[in-house]
């Protein structure tokens, strides 16, 4: 087996919340980055993707376990490690030229090898003609190879590259991932490792030998996955489309997740990440699945084909039908339910009540919401105490994302009603009168 380059051993991160109570962000990370390889990382939104890449780069340290690069433990950048980042973070103020030398100046690279070394890392990426020019001058596609040129000219040993495709579009983002294969397969990179944190399952499983997939709460790698396929590989090709299959598969596979040991259950569900969907998609989605040439069952790669979404808007979306009961995910394909029958088919009022119905079945945290409303004689409270209990378990963002999905759920199922101006939560018109009459 090649050489390990970087080495991660049982690797523990805890980030403090906003109200100073310690949260594990990452658990038993163990995996390597071995010499010859490129390796991608998917998973989830908040999983803890960029945290390994920050302590990959040296430029934070983990709680607990060790980082070795090259078979010493890492304590700070290291020279031979660069970093692509998705938003392209070049100076305005300097031209393309001056972007990539940065890296240089700091490492106290004298000028005239600066300079040299800059043009050459430039027209590797294809922007030759363009040392001059200033960021807001290029386009999109552009601005991330000055990017790239500006990690390349380092001559770094490991590329770790997070989301370095994303901002752009499909297109340029995809010419870019192939330019950067060719320079790979070619040899004229001085680059021995490669690792692409990406959202694209299609890309992972085109350019990686080796796919991890993270999972959250904390994060952790849940399944990995070789890639023996030959390069250059056809997006299109069956088998390139198997593994994508595959790996949705083992992304879905105990989407809808139990308690874990020791964990008091119903905290432990109030508090989970509802998956970030929301109820336009949602129903898109199932009208998709129910019609033509679906019928109600169909593969989550045709799936994203066919609705327009990216892997990273639709999954979540998948998810929340499952866990709503409206479809069900099984080895990355989706059937829709009797129930989600139903509710496709239904008028506006019937999907209310099935959605309410659900959604005070299978999510906690808006039973709850509806629970605690239901004890106020006026029948509302202020959306504070919620995003607390949310914080508890969740960094601030998170907590209010998950808060803001359950209300639009809870809107959408008449469960509770929200004021956005006053930030209160009440019950639904005419709720009261009906529990008075019960
Ligand atoms: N400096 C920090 N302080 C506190 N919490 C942090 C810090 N950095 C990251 N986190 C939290 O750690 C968790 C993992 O974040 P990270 O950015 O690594 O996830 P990710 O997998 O890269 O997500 P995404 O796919 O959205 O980029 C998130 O909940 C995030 O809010
Ligand atoms: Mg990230």
């Amino acid at each position: 087996m090649a050489q390990a380059i970087i080495e991660l051993r049982e690797i523990g991160k805890t980030f403090r919340s906003a109200d100073g109570s310690a949260r594990p962000v990452l658990e038993g990370v163990d995996f390597s980055l071995r010499e010859g390889e490129i390796v991608a990382m998917l998973g989830p939104s908040g999983s803890g993707k960029s945290t390994v890449l920050r302590l990959m780069a040296g430029l934070i340290r983990a709680d607990q376990g060790a980082v070795r690069y090259r078979g010493q433990p890492l304590h700070g950048p290291a020279r031979g490690i660069s970093m692509v980042f998705q938003s392209f973070a070049l100076f305005p103020w300097l031209t393309v030229q001056q972007n990539v030398e940065l890296g240089l100046e700091a490492r106290g690279v004298a000028r005239e090898e600066r300079a040299r070394r800059a043009e050459d890392a430039i027209a590797l990426i294809g922007l030759a003609g363009f040392e001059g020019a200033l960021p807001r001058e290029l386009s999109g596609g552009m601005r991330q190879r000055v990017g790239i040129a500006r990690a390349l000219v380092t001559e770094p040993d490991v590329l770790l590259m997070d989301e370095a495709f994303s901002a752009l579009d499909v297109l340029t983002g995809e010419r870019l991932r192939e330019d950067i294969l060719k320079l790979w397969r070619s040899g004229t990179m001085p680059t021995k490792a490669m690792l692409v944190v990406s959202h694209n399952i299609e890309e992972a499983v085109v350019m990686a030998d080796r796919v991890l997939v993270f999972g959250s709460d904390p994060g952790r790698v849940r399944f990995q996955l070789a890639v023996q396929l030959p390069r250059p590989r056809d997006p299109d090709s069956v088998e390139v489309r198997a593994l994508i299959d595959e790996v949705y598969a083992l992304m879905t596979a105990g989407a809808v997740r139990a308690a874990r040991p020791g964990e008091e259950p119903e905290r432990a569900y109030l508090t989970d990440r509802l998956p970030e969907a929301d109820v336009a998609r949602m129903d898109g989605l199932l009208e998709l699945l129910v019609d033509e040439p679906f019928n109600g069952h169909a593969d989550l790669p045709q799936l994203v084909e066919e609705s327009e979404l990216t892997d990273s808007e639709m999954l979540p979306v998948a998810h929340a039908l499952a866990l709503l009961r409206l479809a069900q995910l099984d080895r990355g394909d989706l059937h829709i339910t009797p129930l989600g029958r139903r509710y496709a088919g239904g008028e506006h009022a019937l999907r209310h009540e099935i959605f309410g119905q659900q959604l005070l079945t299978h999510v906690p945290l808006a039973a709850h919401i509806r629970h605690s409303l239901e004890q106020e004689p006026s029948g509302e409270l202020s959306d504070k105490p919620f995003l607390r209990l949310l914080s508890e378990h969740l960094d601030a963002t998170e907590a209010e994302r998950v808060l803001n999905t359950a209300i639009e759920w809870g809107r959408h199922g008449e469960v509770y009603e929200y004021d956005y101006n006053t930030g209160l939560i009440h019950l639904p018109e005419g709720a009261e009168d009906a529990e008075a009459a019960e």
